[in-house]
Parts: structure tokens; sequence; C-alpha cells
């Protein structure tokens, strides 16, 4: 079976992508510094599986190591070359992903998510290994209307973070685009990932404060925070709340199974697709949604738009629909429950 290498694979989407490949009997080789993750998410993935599989375990490489370091990540494929499991691809997960960080800490940013990724190309080159999928963002887009967001959209992104997704994405695009190349690559675009897996085993575990929406309701509904302050109630949206486009984590680990098959069946290219559900929630309604499905109260009130928000961020998600022959199955009540339950079985997080 295949083996592909998965850096950043022991966070929020990287794990949950790991059980989707080893899933399918993938063999996944996986490269984490553990600065904002736990190799805890392996131990329960393997608790998942081992129903399934006994020996699942021999498929998991887990190593640590910093994509800022070119040596760690050589290090990675020449174990894997030592036991005859030569990576056939990459999922690029590994990189910092803090709007309001990368606002206050550029230089560090600018460090992981884009020098770390020329680090990585160059192993792969050394190694031959010249298929990526790349762990990108909506935020790419420019947004300043209530259009679904297709990608030919134009790119403009408004803070660091954005910024560092957009360079990689060109770079990667340069890459493609040399005469005789043999990289095959695709950018998948996130929309806003939030739920888990609805074991209860794996889920989004933020070190420190969130910022986004979803970890707070869950921690508002356990008791660990009072309240959500809504950003802003005179958007130009259908109830004055941001309207964004919220998809079911373990859709989106089966999104990045689906762009594998094709990228390798596919000739050598470069892509970006978008993965959302081309539904858009707005904040009220996610919060009653949460509260109707899991019979709990979420106390909000409301404050200033945020800096940096837009009113309406959703995706046309017809290119994935159609190249990837994938659809998203889960909907905004599943995302609910199955992060909420999440949360109840690890108030604590790992
Ligand atoms: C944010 C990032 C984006 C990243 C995405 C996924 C910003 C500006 N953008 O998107 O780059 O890809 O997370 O991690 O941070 N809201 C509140 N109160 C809160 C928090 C959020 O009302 O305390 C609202 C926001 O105004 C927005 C919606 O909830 O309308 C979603 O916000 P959030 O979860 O932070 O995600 P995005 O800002 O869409």
């Amino acid at each position: 079976m295949k083996s592909i290498l998965v850096t950043g694979g022991t966070g929020f989407i990287g794990s949950h992508t790991c059980l989707v490949l080893l899933e399918k009997g993938y063999n996944i080789f996986i490269l984490d510094s553990f600065i904002n993750s736990s190799s805890q998410s392996i131990e329960k993935i393997i608790l998942i599986l081992n129903e399934i599989d006994k020996d699942i375990n021999r498929k998991i490489h887990l190593i640590k190591g910093d994509i800022k370091n070119q040596s760690d990540i050589e290090n990675v494929f020449h174990i894997s070359n030592k036991l005859n499991k030569k990576i056939e691809a990459v999922i690029h997960f590994a990189g910092l992903k803090s709007v309001s960080d990368s606002v206050l800490n550029p230089i560090t940013y600018w460090e992981n998510n884009v020098s770390g990724t020329i680090n990585l190309c160059k192993v792969m080159e050394k190694y031959k290994c010249k298929n990526i999928l790349f762990s990108s963002s909506a935020t790419v887009y420019k947004s300043e209307s209530n259009k679904l967001l297709s990608e030919d959209n134009i790119c403009e992104p408004y803070n660091p973070y954005g910024y560092t997704k957009f360079t990689v994405e060109r770079i990667l695009s340069d890459i493609s685009n040399r005469e005789l190349s043999e990289w095959r690559i695709v950018c998948l675009r996130y929309f806003n990932p939030v739920g888990a897996h609805k074991s209860g085993y794996i889920g989004e575990n933020p070190l420190g404060k969130a910022n986004n929406i979803y970890p707070q309701l869950t921690r508002v509904a356990i008791g660990k925070q009072s309240k959500i302050y809504i950003f802003g109630s005179d958007w130009p949206t259908y109830d004055g709340t941001g309207v964004r486009d919220y998809i079911h984590v373990m859709d989106l680990a089966e999104g990045h199974l689906s762009a594998m098959n094709y990228l390798l069946k596919e000739k050598p290219q470069f892509k970006a697709i978008n993965l959302g559900t081309g539904i858009g929630t707005s904040v009220l309604e996610f919060i009653r949604t949460f509260e109707k499905v899991n019979n709990v109260e979420i106390p909000f009130s409301f404050r200033d738009r945020r800096k940096g928000d837009k009113a309406f961020l959703v995706a046309d998600n017809s290119l994935a629909k159609s190249l990837l022959n994938w659809t998203p199955k889960r909907n905004i009540e599943d995302i609910c429950r199955d992060g909420w339950n999440w949360q109840k079985n690890n108030p604590y997080g790992f």
C-alpha cells in the first residue's frame, strides 16, 4: 500500500485526515513539532481503528521534527526509504494558523509557513517525490459581496497569515509551471473547518485562548467561558451577523482523500480547489442551532465588528464536486452535535 507523509498530522485537520487515510489502508509518516498539538491524537486514532485492524500501529510512523529544519524533513524520507516504504505524496498541513498572532509576529509566520514549505519542496525534489496536497485557505480571497466564491475569484489576502498561504500557492504554481515539471500539486482552500469525529475521541484542541467562533461555542456550553461576543449586528446579511461556510472536519478529511486519489492518477499539474459546503450560516443561526441540537444555553451579546472581518464568505464548491467526485455529507446540526460530544468527553482537551 502507498505511503504518505503528513506534515502537521497530529493537529485538528491533520489528525482527522490521518484517520481517513489509515481507514483506506495507507501507511502514514507524520512529521510534527507538537508546538500546537499533541501526539495523543494519534493514540486516540489507534483506539478508534484497533477495532478494525489490530496491527494499525504498523502503518503509523510518528516522527518529531520541525519543517523549519531541512534535516528533520530529510530524516523522515530517510526512514521511509530504510523501511522500504517510499513516500509517494505529501499532505502538507504543518504551519501556524492564527490571524491575530500573524499580525503580531509576521516574521515567525513567514518563517514557518513559507520557509518551512520551501524546505519541504527541496527535500521532496531530492527524494523524487513530486506529489503534494497543500493546506490552503479561503482567506486568500478578496470578498466584498454576498456572492459564492469560486477559484477564479480575485485573491487579495488582508493579513500576514493569508499572505503566507497565498505565497505558498504562488511558489507551488511556479514549481509546476517549469518546463517538463513532473509535479502534481493541489492546493485545497478550506472555508471554516469545525466539528469533530463522531466517536468524541479526536477534535479541535486549541492551546491557549480560542479566537474562532466554534471552540468558543463549546467552551461556553461546558462553562469554561461565560458568553460569546458577536462581532457586529449590522453586516449586510440576512440577520446582520457574519455569514460563513462551516464545513465538518470529517467532510474536509474525506476531501483530502478524494484529492489524493485525483492527484495520483492525473497528469502533472497545479490546481487550487475550494473545500466548502456552499451553504452559509450566520453567527446567530449557528448559536441557535447549537443550543437546539445540544439542549444547552449559549449566552451572547453584541460588540463592534472585528477588524479585518468580512460579511459573507461561502464557497462555490462545484469544482471539488466535479473534479474530485466529492460532496460534503454532514450538515450544521452534525457539526454542533459532534463538536459538543468531543468537548464533553474531553473537557480539558488532550
Ligand atoms: C478565521 C480566520 C481565517 C481562518 C479561519 C479558520 C480571521 C479574520 N480569519 O476565519 O483566516 O482561515 O478562521 O481558522 O480570523 N465571531 C464572533 N465572535 C467571536 C469570534 C467570531 O462573532 O468571538 C464571528 C466572526 O465575526 C465571523 C464568524 O464568527 O463572522 C466566524 O469567525 P471565525 O470563527 O473567527 O472564523 P473567520 O474569521 O471566518
